[in-house]
């Protein structure tokens, strides 16, 4: 998606070679009208999917999801990080290993809102390792639920996740793919310029 690229190249700060901090668009301030774009982008990528539900992590995967939600016309629901106080009854949930913070957390969602019947498509803003998608994964399967693809804002190229999940026969779909952060620059992959 060039317009990402082009937003990643102005206002994306490299912060080492293996961070890119993107604040100002995705994951502390949210800009409305392009996340619409967003929106669209990820509708094009999954219309000949059968999807009937978005399903995401707390909390920059919200606003990238509701975004195609509107314009895929499904709901969107997204898993939990924290216990809720109100979310007790019928919740799945899975382990994550986070490698940017080192920690294991517990996700969960409620069963109540996915059954058999949907097609899930899992969004979040990055993928560098994939724990957070696999979370989501095995937590759509516990309940039923088929996972009908990933969509992915903006997806680390040189880690693991993409190449691990795509080996699972999943369609992941991201809308820019990073080759490298290196010398303080963003470089894409060249297959991106086939994308809208
Ligand atoms: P993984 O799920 O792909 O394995 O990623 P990892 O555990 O390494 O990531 C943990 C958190 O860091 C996630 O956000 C993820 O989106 C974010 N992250 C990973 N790489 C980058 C990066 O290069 N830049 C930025 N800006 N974020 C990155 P989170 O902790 O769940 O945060 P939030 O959703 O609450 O904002």
């Amino acid at each position: 998606m060039e317009l990402l690229k082009k937003r990643i190249e102005e206002e994306g700060k490299v912060i080492n070679d293996q961070v890119l901090k993107v604040d100002s668009f995705l994951n502390h301030q949210v800009d409305p009208l392009f996340m619409m774009e967003i929106g669209e982008a990820f509708r094009e990528r999954f219309r000949q999917d059968g999807i009937t539900k978005i399903v995401t992590l707390e909390s920059s995967g919200i606003a990238p999801s509701v975004t195609a939600g509107l314009a895929m016309g499904v709901k969107v629901l997204f898993a939990r990080k924290r216990k809720s106080l109100t979310l007790k009854e019928g919740l799945v949930s899975s382990k994550v290993y986070s490698f940017t913070k080192q920690e294991w957390s517990e996700i969960s969602l409620s069963s109540e809102y996915l059954t058999s019947d949907d097609r899930v498509l899992i969004i979040d803003d990055f993928l560098a390792n994939g724990q957070a998608a696999q979370g989501l994964i095995d937590m759509v399967k516990q309940t039923g639920a088929t996972v009908g693809g990933i969509g992915i804002v903006i997806e680390k190229g040189f880690q693991t996740g993409g190449d691990t999940l795509r080996e699972q026969g999943i369609k992941v779909e991201s809308l820019a793919r990073i080759q490298s952060l290196q010398d303080g620059r963003v470089t894409f992959f060249e297959e991106e310029e086939v994308h809208v």
